[in-house]
């Protein structure tokens, strides 16, 4: 893909200066107002008391993180997650963003930073069943399905695939 990704009217992007930072909880109340189409409102911050909580006031053992381009604040949140020494990925594109072929960019740049940041290693994430296109994205950047899962959200349960990216 080019470094300079033109979005017609709206702002450019540039890839090459693509910048991870630590969220600021003015960032997460902005993040916690992005609103996405249907189906995708499922990822809307008003779904869940408990994942809105958790992004104002990351729990231990968790952190989020924004990743900015020169002339755009936020391309995306990062979430990253530990449990017994392995790391958990969640992530968003800012809704704008969705939908319109870069998410594939946007997952092998994550991936990138989690080697830089923490060394090569093998990265787990849980997606909602019903998201083809985020299950059709973590394919494509190498990951494999490992399981599927109920998972308690947005005031229901909801069938989850459990998904691994391992270093070569
Ligand atoms: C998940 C995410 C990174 C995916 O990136 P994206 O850039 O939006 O995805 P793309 O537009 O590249 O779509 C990927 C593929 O899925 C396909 N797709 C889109 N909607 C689909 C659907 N309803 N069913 C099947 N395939 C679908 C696309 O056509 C594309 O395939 P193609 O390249 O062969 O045409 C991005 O949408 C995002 O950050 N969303 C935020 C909300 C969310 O879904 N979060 C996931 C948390 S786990």
């Amino acid at each position: 893909m080019d470094a300079w990704l033109g979005l017609g009217e709206g702002p450019e992007i540039d890839w090459q200066n693509w910048h991870v930072s630590t969220m600021s909880r003015d960032q997460a109340r902005m993040i916690a107002e992005w609103r996405y189409p249907p189906p995708y409102d499922f990822y809307n911050g008003d779904k869940d008391p408990e994942d809105l909580r958790e992004l104002l006031d990351p729990p231990e053992g968790v952190s989020y993180w924004v990743v900015s381009a020169r002339d755009v604040n936020i391309l995306g949140f990062l979430e990253f997650q530990w449990t017994n020494g392995r790391i958990g990925l969640g992530l968003g594109m800012r809704p704008e963003l969705t939908g319109i072929g870069v998410g594939l960019y946007f997952v092998k740049r994550a991936l990138q930073f989690i080697e830089g940041q923490w060394g090569r290693q093998s990265v787990d994430l849980m997606v909602a069943e019903f998201n083809v296109r985020a299950i059709t994205v973590y394919r494509r950047a190498g990951f494999h399905v490992t399981g599927n899962r109920w998972v308690d959200t947005n005031g229901a349960q909801y069938p989850f695939v459990t998904m691994r990216w391992d270093p070569d």
